[in-house]
């Protein structure tokens, strides 16, 4: 894990440490930063709560709901909480959509993206938010939507 994850998920660990459903809660958000939960997060994250490895494999594993494997190299996660809501997240996924030609909850046929849609991603001050690969993309307008997924592309050569 490299020191960046380890921040966010130090974030996420300061947020859920000793409340109640901690591990569902905090795995929910790492899936939200990171658009599947990674194992070496997710063990680091487990150890840091006090739970222990067995335990966080039986609740991955329960709920279908949790991508253990990355559903495409970049994965995109729209925030359509509340806040999020309320200042324009549908916008920005349409243009999203629109921009890579594929819906929500799909890979764009290079494997490269995969959009997926959450409820609160923790940062509600920063709405409407979008995460690329656990980095943060704040205060989102459709018309920023291009140069950021271009900018990733550039990563691939494209
Ligand atoms: S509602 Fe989007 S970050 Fe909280």
């Amino acid at each position: 894990m490299n020191e960046e994850n380890k921040e966010k998920v130090d974030a996420i660990i300061r947020k859920w440490n000793g409340k109640r459903g901690a591990l569902i809660m905090a795995l929910h958000e790492l899936q939200g930063q990171f658009g599947y939960v990674p194992w070496d997060e997710a063990l680091y994250l487990g150890q840091s709560l006090g739970v222990p490895m067995a335990k966080i494999y039986e609740c991955l594993t329960f709920y279908n709901y949790f991508k253990v494997k990355a559903p495409g190299k970049y994965v995109i996660s729209i925030c359509d909480g509340t806040a999020c809501h309320i200042k324009g997240a549908t916008g920005v996924l349409e243009e999203l959509e629109k921009e890579l030609g594929v819906p929500a909850g799909t890979t764009t046929d290079d494997g490269l993206f995969y959009i997926q849609v959450v409820r609160c991603l923790g940062c509600c001050g920063l709405a409407p938010v979008m995460v690329i690969n656990g980095t943060t993309y704040g205060k989102m307008t459709p018309d920023k939507v291009k140069s950021i997924i271009n900018e990733w592309r550039a990563k691939e050569g494209k």
